[in-house]
């Protein structure tokens, strides 16, 4: 059968570090009160000259690269993110112009901090349904442009990013010892709106808007979604967590991450985390951690590997992948 196999990898930090210390001349808060409530311990910040179609540029430039490849070998594009440079056109189109494609086709996907997953799940259908042969999945994301810098609750939890992984449709055995996307689950539920949202948009106020959120809330629901979609892809691959090697979580909450890793069962040293120097990068937080693991040799090709994401909406889903 047809598998989505990830052939390179790639990422793109904005220039400018912004530490926990520097925060605490913008808002009430601290270092100390930061690290131990979410283990963060700095993020990035784009400069003016830096947007998400920039970054997510840059992050699949780098993937094509790790690939050997040039974009006349692409022919999709699936952009996750919730910060696109315009309401439209899609930011994966300018992307598609950016790296000079002509032919092809890309489009964005709004999962919010689930993008990636959701993205990737998408981007698989297309790979496996014979839509298109290869696909740069990038997610790209400029949160900073939708922080309310006054409200100390959110403005610290959040950066700058993007990552992109290049898939290549290839036969395989059609096994679980198959490289390649095994199985996904996504989900939503949109009456969970008011714990996270956004209040603007194009549509109601006509304006951008600022991130809204109630932490305690969203915190209280993460553990049992991110287990719960993980649970269901085991049982749809007949796999165990003794089988993976690396979970890479979304990368909003270090006591997220490990309160879902240990009702999971699986040993910290297997779970990739950054958030510590990236923050919150919404839908750009898996494939940058995914680069990073990828840079220091941990993930290796063969490697069973668990993405995980949930967020806004709420949506929440899990992606198994051997490398
Ligand atoms: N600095 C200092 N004090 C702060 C700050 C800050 N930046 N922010 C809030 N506080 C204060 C609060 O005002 C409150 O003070 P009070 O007790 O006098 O009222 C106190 O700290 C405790 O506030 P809580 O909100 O109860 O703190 P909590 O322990 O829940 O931590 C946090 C807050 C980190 C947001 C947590 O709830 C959380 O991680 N939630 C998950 C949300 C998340 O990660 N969202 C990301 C987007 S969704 C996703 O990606 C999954």
């Amino acid at each position: 059968m047809i598998r989505s196999v990830v052939c390179g990898y790639g990422a793109a930090l904005p220039k400018r570090v912004l530490s926990n210390r520097e925060l605490e001349d913008i808002v009430e808060t601290s270092d100390e009160w930061i690290v131990q409530r979410t283990g963060i311990r700095q993020r990035y910040i784009a400069d003016d000259d830096e947007t998400t179609a920039s970054l997510g540029e840059q992050a699949a430039r780098a993937a094509l690269a790790n690939a050997g490849l040039t974009p006349d070998d692409i022919d999709l594009i699936v952009l996750a993110t919730s910060t696109p440079n315009n309401t439209f056109p899609a930011t994966a189109v300018e992307i598609q112009n950016r790296l000079g494609m002509k032919h092809g086709y890309a489009f964005d996907m709004q999962a919010v901090c689930t993008g990636f997953v959701y993205a990737m799940a998408t981007a698989d259908l297309h790979l496996r349904g014979g839509m298109a042969k290869r696909a740069l999945v990038i997610g790209a994301e400029t949160f900073s442009r939708i922080l309310d810098w006054q409200d100390r609750t959110t403005c610290v939890l959040f950066g700058d990013g993007a990552g992109a992984l290049v898939l290549e449709a290839r036969e395989e055995e059609g096994t679980v010892a198959d490289r390649g996307i095994l199985a996904a689950q996504l989900r939503s539920d949109g009456s969970h709106r008011e714990k996270l949202y956004v209040d603007g948009g194009p549509s109601t106020t006509g304006t951008v808007g600022h991130l809204r959120m109630e932490g305690r809330e969203v915190f209280k629901h993460a553990v049992g979604m991110i287990t719960d979609v993980i649970e269901g892809v085991f049982t749809a691959t007949g796999t165990t967590a003794d089988d993976l090697d690396w979970l890479v979580p979304h990368q909003a909450n270090r006591r997220i991450i490990d309160g879902s890793a240990k009702k999971l069962g699986i040993p910290i040293e297997k779970v990739v985390v950054t958030v510590d120097m990236h923050g919150n990068t919404s839908a750009a937080s898996i494939p940058l951690a995914l680069s990073v693991a990828c840079d220091d040799g941990r993930i290796k090709k063969g490697d069973l590997v668990m993405l995980e994401a949930m967020g806004g909406g709420f949506t929440w889903g899990a992606l198994l992948v051997r490398w």
